[in-house]
């Protein structure tokens, strides 16, 4: 079927999508200029308008439907071709880009899997074919019999990879997360994936001094955009500062992960570990003390280390649940006055 995009200022991009994919998906594959945030129906930021052409819902329940104000408004990424469509899409098109991996559609198996706090494991999956991602990026999953993919961050980084690592958090009747969670033994568990996608990416040839804020798994992505930072050598020349927010000590994960940046960074990476329920242990600051440990909501701490160091340099990265990103959102916008296009980020909803 033939999807016609009509963007503000009379741009149109056309591609091509079957009646069982994801519009968003088929558009992305294709380096459309599709607009998205999460990928799996719950920002709206893929909210378009039907032109003409009839389209079907993959999920009717996808929480993004209850912000659509009329029956010709969907969501490309849980909408399919049902004829040729023409539609409207709120912002202007940007010319089709050639970028070095367009996401497209994996098959892979679990072959590791590690519990590191509680309710919370790290794993890794080999894909069929080695693939490039930007740090920062992320995946969507699909496993057998849980309906629905999840998009989840990579934590590692490389310029050309068949392994891909993650870590998730088990959420109160999360469906997929239950069912990873409950399964004795994932190794071997295969899963297909689309990707990779996702635009609070870092690109280490940049002249930027990074502020990650990040809460919980969260911290997937700023993993590898730490990675990218210390192995690409920019910490050379740029400083990060990374504030990383748990509930309690006993919920810290990525300790050592953490350290070893800091040691590898010469000085120009400072993490800062926020607890929001619960002071750090004299024994924890004892064994770390190349970590700073605070208590505290995550951005507000963040707040108050960076005050008056802000740059014209700086770029945040923000990840995490939305009263975290919206509120870090909002200081650094009104408080730092960072210009939006340098503050990059993922709500997990
Ligand atoms: C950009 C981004 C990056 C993320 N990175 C991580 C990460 O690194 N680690 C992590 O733990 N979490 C991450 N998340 C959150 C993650 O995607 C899941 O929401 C979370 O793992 C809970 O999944 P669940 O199946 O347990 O919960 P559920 O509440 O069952 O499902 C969560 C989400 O899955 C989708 N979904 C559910 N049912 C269906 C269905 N029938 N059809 C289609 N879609 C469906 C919806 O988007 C829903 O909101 C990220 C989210 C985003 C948007
Ligand atoms: S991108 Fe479709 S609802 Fe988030």
């Amino acid at each position: 079927m033939k999807v016609e995009l009509i963007g503000a200022g009379e741009t149109v991009q056309v591609y091509e999508s079957k009646s069982s994919s994801r519009l968003l998906y088929s558009g992305l594959k294709e380096g459309a200029d599709v607009p998205y945030e999460c990928a799996t129906g719950t920002c709206g930021t893929c909210k378009v308008k039907r032109i003409s052409g009839e389209f079907s819902w993959l999920w009717p329940e996808a929480p993004a439907r209850a912000l659509l104000k009329s029956a010709d408004d969907f969501l490309l990424c849980q909408c399919a071709a049902v004829t040729d469509l023409k539609v409207e899409v709120r912002s202007k098109l940007k010319p089709i880009k050639e970028i070095a991996q367009r996401p497209q559609w994996l098959t892979s198996e679990i072959n590791n899997s590690v519990t590191v706090a509680p309710g919370v494991m790290t794993f890794s999956v080999k894909l069929s074919q080695p693939i490039s991602f930007l740090p920062g990026q992320f995946m969507v999953l699909e496993f057998a019999g849980v309906q629905g993919g999840r998009a989840w961050s990579m934590t590692n980084q490389a310029k050309l990879t068949d392994t891909l690592d993650f870590v998730i958090k088990k959420k109160p009747q999360g469906l997929l997360s239950d069912y990873l969670f409950e399964k004795e033994n994932l190794i071997g568990l295969k899963a297909n994936l689309f990707g990779p996608i996702g635009k609070a990416v870092y690109d280490g040839e940049l002249d930027r001094d990074l502020v990650c804020i990040a809460g919980g798994t969260g911290m997937a992505g700023m993993m590898s955009i730490l990675a990218a930072f210390i192995d690409g050598g920019a910490y050379r020349r740029n400083r990060a500062d990374v504030f990383f927010g748990v509930r309690t000590p006993a919920d810290l994960f990525f300790e050592s992960e953490l350290r070893q940046f800091v040691e590898q960074s010469d000085g120009a990476l400072r993490v800062v570990v926020a607890f929001s329920d619960a002071p750090a242990s004299a024994e924890l600051i004892a064994k770390n003390p190349l970590l700073t440990f605070d208590q505290g909501f995550v951005h507000e701490v963040a707040m108050s280390e960076m005050e008056g160091q802000f740059t014209p340099k700086t770029r945040a990265y923000l990840a995490g649940p939305p009263p975290l990103v919206d509120g870090a959102l909002r200081m650094l916008l009104l408080k730092a006055r960072l210009p939006a296009t340098e503050i990059l980020y993922d709500k997990f909803g």
